[in-house]
């Protein structure tokens, strides 16, 4: 959340600045702004909305200098206004931050013992305000930088820049990533590599607790407790910070499409062709010895989780318990003895997975994750973290990661079946075939772009949706709800369908279309009787099923989506293609801002 960036050049940096936050927009889009020293003054732009808002602005009053940081805001507190728009200048200091300072009330209520008078509402000005005080005792600006992140609790990414130190930037990082770039006599700051890739493929990445002092041409880094260290230089690979549109209209949409191409390439990474062994990145996970699996994220990620849990109870025998981070890390659940930890998420920086995972180290045998950011805090904090290989994802509806996470998960419960030896060799064979043939079948399905649009269109006019799924389906009813309320706004809900009699039904009118994902499984009947209840209600059904399922229950139904027959276990990840694009034909027809949802933000590091 927020995006912060900055940028020690030799040109000038404001359209340098520009560009980066342009590639971290989806960490928020509220108002932008940057600061830059030129001639030793500092000075700023800031402007509310999207940054197009701010290049519209620095084309009227544009800001020399170069040296510079920038922000993108996604609000925490206080209204997206020009004054609550970082970069947050007291005096000779500006400020950036990206996260929650926690104690920000009671650093207010000393500074305002002391008569300083504040400007905004928001928690980053006493940064700026404390820095601006220490300014005032003792001139060094490393120093007092240091002096007030002492004084902050909380989550954040912070980068300051000072009146009269044009080859200057500190940063800091505590719950909030931030990385650094190495140029040619430049120096970058940035929330996270994609920002600095067309700048720098070498990246230091700061741990916990980091400070920095950086220069055009060193960087000096001090550890939480006050110790000189060393960071690594990394290379990255520039093709996977990759981050344009490919001819689509959306990064959504590109993304939706490149799901055949990253599922084949995550399944390869794990499993090596030819083979029916399913390999991890080492062998440290033996499931023949785990008692339990618990599994933690947030959002579409959890909705991953809620799907593996099927296969991991079915496949493997393993019992698992699934729950939302915020809720399980404040409960304090006992973690015992034989449980495996397991965390999704995209981002890898989620705030509230992280503390999750936290929670469970040092109590559960193995913290394992499932990450879409190899580099992520999350990923550095795992005994094993599973790369779900899906690049850059930059919709702020999450995709491609979904069904890349619902991938690498299958094949660790095929693992974990192994293992376990709850599977046979033929039962494992048609899996690791269907698996492979799962690329192939998204195919098919993205075939029907043009039905499901069609759908779509009846679907706008709706005010309310209902989904419905059994089993493994059901998870995805949650996913395909909570795809389409957060890019059409249209209230979704979903329900297991054995659910829909003991309330939903009661909602049910000529004006409630009802999307019922119902492949022809084991389950498919139980699912047609509550459809059929649904339509002796006069709801409007849309079924989503295979030519199976059409031909035996279409009768009367509202509308429906064909979908290729798959082996049962990969429903899940085949289904979510349709779910998918019925929420963004939905939300293109509606005429919202399908890649940047009004109030959402993609990597949500306050909790
Ligand atoms: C935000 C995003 C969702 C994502 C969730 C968890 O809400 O908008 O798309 O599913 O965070 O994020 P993570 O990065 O942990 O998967």
């Amino acid at each position: 959340m927020c995006g912060i960036v900055g940028v020690l050049g030799s040109h000038e940096v404001a359209p340098i600045l520009v560009e980066a936050l342009k590639r971290l927009e989806y960490r928020g889009y509220d108002s932008a702004g940057i600061a830059t020293v030129n001639n030793g003054a500092l000075d700023r732009r800031r402007a509310v909305g999207k940054l197009v808002n701010l290049s519209d602005l620095l084309v009227h009053e544009p800001l020399a200098g170069k040296s510079g940081i920038g922000h993108t805001r996604w609000a925490t507190h206080g209204a997206p206004s020009v004054n609550n728009a970082h970069p947050h200048r007291v005096g000779g200091v500006a400020v950036v931050h990206n996260g929650i300072i926690e104690n920000y009330r009671e650093l207010r209520a000393e500074l305002a013992e002391q008569g300083v008078h504040f400007t905004t509402d928001t928690d980053t000005e006493t940064v700026a305000l404390l820095t601006e005080l220490y300014l005032r005792e003792d001139p060094d600006p490393v120093r007092a930088a240091y002096r007030t992140l002492d004084r902050l609790q909380g989550a954040f990414a912070l980068a300051f820049l000072f009146d009269g130190h044009e080859d200057l930037i500190v940063a800091a990082r505590k719950g909030s990533p931030l990385a650094l770039g190495h140029g040619d006599g430049e120096m970058y700051v940035g929330s996270d590599a994609i920002a600095l890739a067309p700048l720098t493929d070498r990246i230091t990445y700061l741990e916990e607790g980091d400070r920095a002092a950086v220069t055009r041409n060193s960087v000096t880094i001090h550890d939480a407790q006050g110790q000189q260290v060393a960071r690594p230089v990394k290379r990255i690979r520039r093709d996977s910070a990759r981050v344009d549109k490919a001819g689509h209209k959306h990064f959504m949409s590109k993304e939706i499409a490149e799901q055949p191409e990253v599922i084949a390439e995550a399944i390869r990474r794990y499993l090596p062709s030819g083979e029916t062994t399913i390999r991890l990145p080492d062998d440290s996970l033996d499931f023949s010895k785990v008692q339990r699996l618990t599994m933690v994220a947030c959002g579409t990620a959890y909705y991953a989780c809620l799907t593996a849990k099927y296969w991991f109870e079915q496949l493997a025998r393993l019992p698992v318990e699934v729950d939302v981070a915020s809720e399980f890390r404040y409960r304090e659940p006992p973690v015992t003895d034989g449980t495996v930890a397991l965390f999704v998420s995209q981002s890898g920086e989620t705030a509230d997975t992280l503390a999750a995972l936290r929670y469970c180290a040092g109590k559960a045998d193995k913290i394992v994750s499932v990450v879409n950011v190899p580099e992520s805090s999350i990923a550095r904090e795992s005994d094993l973290a599973l790369p779900i290989h899906a690049g850059v994802e930059i919709g702020v509806a999450s995709t491609k990661a979904f069904t890349c996470q619902l991938s690498v998960l299958l094949m660790l419960a095929l693992k974990a079946a192994t293992d376990r030896g709850t599977i046979s060799p033929e039962a494992l064979a048609d899996h690791v075939a269907a698996l492979r043939g799962i690329p192939a079948m998204l195919n098919l399905a993205l075939d029907q772009d043009d039905t499901i649009r069609a759908a779509a269109q009846r679907l706008s006019e709706a005010r309310d949706v209902l989904f419905l799924g059994r089993g493994a389906m059901y998870p995805l009813a949650l996913e395909g709800a909570l795809k389409l309320k957060e890019i059409s706004y249209i209230h979704a809900e979903a329900y297991a369908s054995g659910e829909l009699k003991h309330g939903p039904i009661a909602l049910i009118d000529q004006h409630m279309p009802v999307v019922v994902l119902a492949p022809r499984d084991a389950l498919f009947d139980k699912t047609v009787s509550n459809m059929q209840e649904v339509m002796a209600r006069k709801g409007k059904v849309l079924l989503i099923s295979d030519q199976d399922g059409i031909d035996a229950a279409s009768d009367g139904v509202w509308d429906t989506i064909r979908m290729p027959r798959v082996h049962d276990a990969l429903t899940p990840i085949l289904y979510a293609v349709p779910a998918q694009l019925l929420a963004y034909h939905t939300a293109v027809a509606k005429g919202t801002d399908v890649d940047q949802p009004r109030n959402l933000a993609k990597s949500v590091t306050v909790e």
